[in-house]
């Protein structure tokens, strides 16, 4: 029976993306232990998420199978690497183990933690860090940082990296980003357990200032701010069971995965009696945080916080009232430490409905007859730290049916020190004294997976086309909707273009609208950068999708992650969408995935400093024609301003 309890005690529909129990992971870890050596490591677990074709076609009533997706390292049975994945099936208790061929199993805490232990225990790191004037290890800050697609040649072939930066804090409770250990980086060798070799570029004094940011470090905290409530007396708009969502006839399934972060799972509209299906997966696909300093501490650095240091197994736990303001409603998440033990995060998932302002007004000038109605939209977040930056993602659903990713980065920009006179403000801005930041880009790629009303779409890309002025344009102010549909993988390869409008459009072009049109969607791209290195570069060649803000793909099932799976270290580029795309499948009236990359290019400000107010980045689907009219025209005044009264 496909019926399970609640923790209410009341019956739960079984849907195809229910998130993991405590008790599903750790019946799966039981599962997996005996195929893995005693001193193997986790990194992650997810559901493996059912076959689409089983999740729209399923009968009624159908169980969907519950297979747990396992990543670790298990070096005692490789000499090298010896990353694991491993799909364990609860329901016929079957583990299928597969070695990581291409490229490495991500970081885990364990591997953070050799580090440390390795670079502080070395002497010739202690060394370059006393002739510096740091005497006291215990105020040294370390950060460990993936090595960046090439080890140095001391470190053999396969084997797991790291290079560890350092910095100094005045207490325990400081800021260690103030004063960083300028031109010192540890090569560490995780296999071998050693500090390979390390990297000294000369002292450097370091910056005089402290950059403490908490309230109680600050000078005197301002008292002309009243306090802000909301309050919803009725409670909120929105209905949950398990992960499932319906909000103003939108519904869908939601989960945290490791890579992918927030993933909103076939997300629906009820339009009158019928559930359309708009999107059957949306998420972040990977991202790359590229430096383009010329400066050895930062010229290797383009982490992918997402692939290589599988962000998503540590949600934030939220708190009412700071992150998180209103009638809220929280998913924890569970996952597992590196021991294999369930981990669980309270709150790791913030749901709340948000008052946005106007929603639509208009004031009939004859008769002073006025309709004004509110909008309002309902936001999904979690937010990450990878160590000293923070990543919020946001979706927001409007009542218009628009949807809508914000990223929000936050937290504290890289740093590097500097002597007086010595400034590069081309390639590391100045943020305080002696203190500067490197240039660098957050360049995000999320898959959409769409799916309008059908698994048939096409896509279109739509921009303004401006006339020639001649005889059918004899004022030269004509222009024009130009539309051209992208017919396979490599012609969609596309980018930006603000000053024509372009945007994407998928299209059903099996259905029609009362218009006799296609119902369709549109991808709304903001102004948004593409990767600046060179493409034959090692950031290129890794971070190949962040060369152009739109590929579209044929679907693949399970192909999430625009770097392919397992991008650490040695993956020198080349798996996942250049691969996939290279295919050059036709995609018109195809199963289609989009993938978009946006970001931001990020020249540090001393405003930016000793913490980042947010920045943000992000794009907006919006339905074009897959309803009739507006949709919101059923959205009642508010009490205080029916038109009547007006
Ligand atoms: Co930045």
């Amino acid at each position: 029976m496909n019926v399970s309890l609640n923790s209410q005690g009341t019956s739960k529909k079984a849907r195809a993306f229910d998130a993991l129990t405590p008790d599903e992971i750790q019946k799966g870890v039981a599962l997996l232990k005996p195929h893995i050596a005693e001193d193997a490591t986790f990194i992650s677990v997810c559901l493996e998420e059912p076959k689409k074709q089983a999740v729209q076609f399923s009968l009624k009533d159908e169980q969907f199978p519950r297979r747990l997706v396992f990543v670790g390292h298990d070096q005692t049975e490789a000499k090298v690497d010896g990353g694991f994945e491993a799909i364990v099936d609860l329901g016929n208790e079957s583990v299928e183990l597969v070695r990581i061929e291409v490229g490495q199993a991500s970081i885990n805490f364990r591997d953070v933690v050799s580090a440390f232990q390795i670079t502080m225990a070395d002497e010739g790191w202690q060394q370059a860090v006393n002739k510096r004037g740091v005497t006291n290890l215990e105020l040294v800050h370390l950060e460990p940082w993936p090595a960046g697609g090439a080890l140095h040649e001391s470190i053999p072939s396969g084997h797991r990296a790291q290079r560890v930066i350092a910095f100094v804090k005045e207490d325990k409770t400081d800021n260690p980003y103030a004063r960083p250990i300028q031109g010192l980086i540890a090569h560490v060798d995780l296999t071998d357990g050693k500090l390979a070799y390390l990297e000294d570029h000369g002292v450097v004094p370091l910056p005089p200032e402290g950059g403490r940011y908490d309230a109680a470090s600050q000078p005197k905290l301002r008292e002309t701010l009243k306090s802000i409530e909301i309050s919803q007396p009725d409670g909120a708009s929105f209905t949950v069971d398990g992960n499932y969502v319906e909000w103003e006839g939108f519904n869908f399934q939601l989960s945290m995965h490791p890579t992918n972060s927030l993933v909103l799972h076939n997300l629906c509209f009820r339009d009158g009696g019928e559930n359309r299906l708009i999107l059957h997966r949306a998420g972040l696909s990977e991202m790359v945080v590229p430096y383009g300093d010329i400066d050895p501490m930062h010229n290797w650095k383009h982490v992918f916080d997402a692939g290589e240091l599988s962000m998503g197994t540590s949600p934030h736990e939220l708190k009412l009232g700071c992150d998180c303001l209103g009638e809220i409603y929280y998913f924890s998440h569970h996952g597992v430490n590196w021991n294999g033990e369930v981990q669980t995060t309270e709150n790791a998932i913030c749901m709340h409905e948000e008052d946005y302002g106007l929603l639509w007004k208009h004031r009939d000038w004859v008769t002073q007859q006025t309709e004004v109605r509110r909008s309002r939209r309902l936001v999904i977040s979690t937010i990450h730290t990878v160590g000293n930056y923070e990543y919020g993602f946001f979706w927001y659903l409007y009542l218009d049916g628009t949807v809508q990713m914000e990223v929000k980065l936050t937290g504290i920009v890289g740093v590097s020190a500097v002597e007086s006179g010595a400034e590069r403000p081309e390639f590391a801005p100045l943020i305080a004294p002696n203190l500067a930041s490197p240039i660098h880009q957050h360049l995000f790629c999320f898959r959409l997976d769409f799916n309008i009303d059908g698994p048939k779409n096409t896509v279109l890309e739509v921009e303004a086309e401006p006339l020639p002025m001649d005889e059918s344009n004899p004022n030269g102010t004509a222009f024009r909707s130009k539309v051209t549909a992208l017919d396979s993988e490599l012609d969609a390869r596309r980018d930006c273009y603000p000053q024509r409008s372009r945007f994407w459009k998928v299209v059903n072009p099996n259905k029609k609208n009362r218009l006799g049109v296609p119902v369709a969607w549109k991808l709304l791209p903001s102004a948004t950068p593409t990767l600046l290195a060179d493409e034959s570069s090692t950031f290129g060649k890794r971070a190949a999708f962040a060369k152009h803000n739109l590929w579209v793909t044929r679907f693949d099932e399970g192909a999430y992650n625009a770097c392919g799976k397992f991008p650490n270290l040695q993956h020198e580029g080349g798996e996942g969408l250049p691969k996939w795309s290279a295919q050059d499948r036709n995609i018109e009236n195809e199963d289609v995935v989009l993938w978009h990359t946006f970001g931001v290019t990020h020249s540090p400000r001393p405003e930016d400093w000793p913490v980042m107010p947010v920045e943000y980045c992000g794009f907006m689907l919006q339905p074009v024609g897959f309803f009739d009219r507006n949709p919101t025209l059923d959205v009642p005044p508010n009490q205080s301003c029916s038109s009547d009264e007006v």
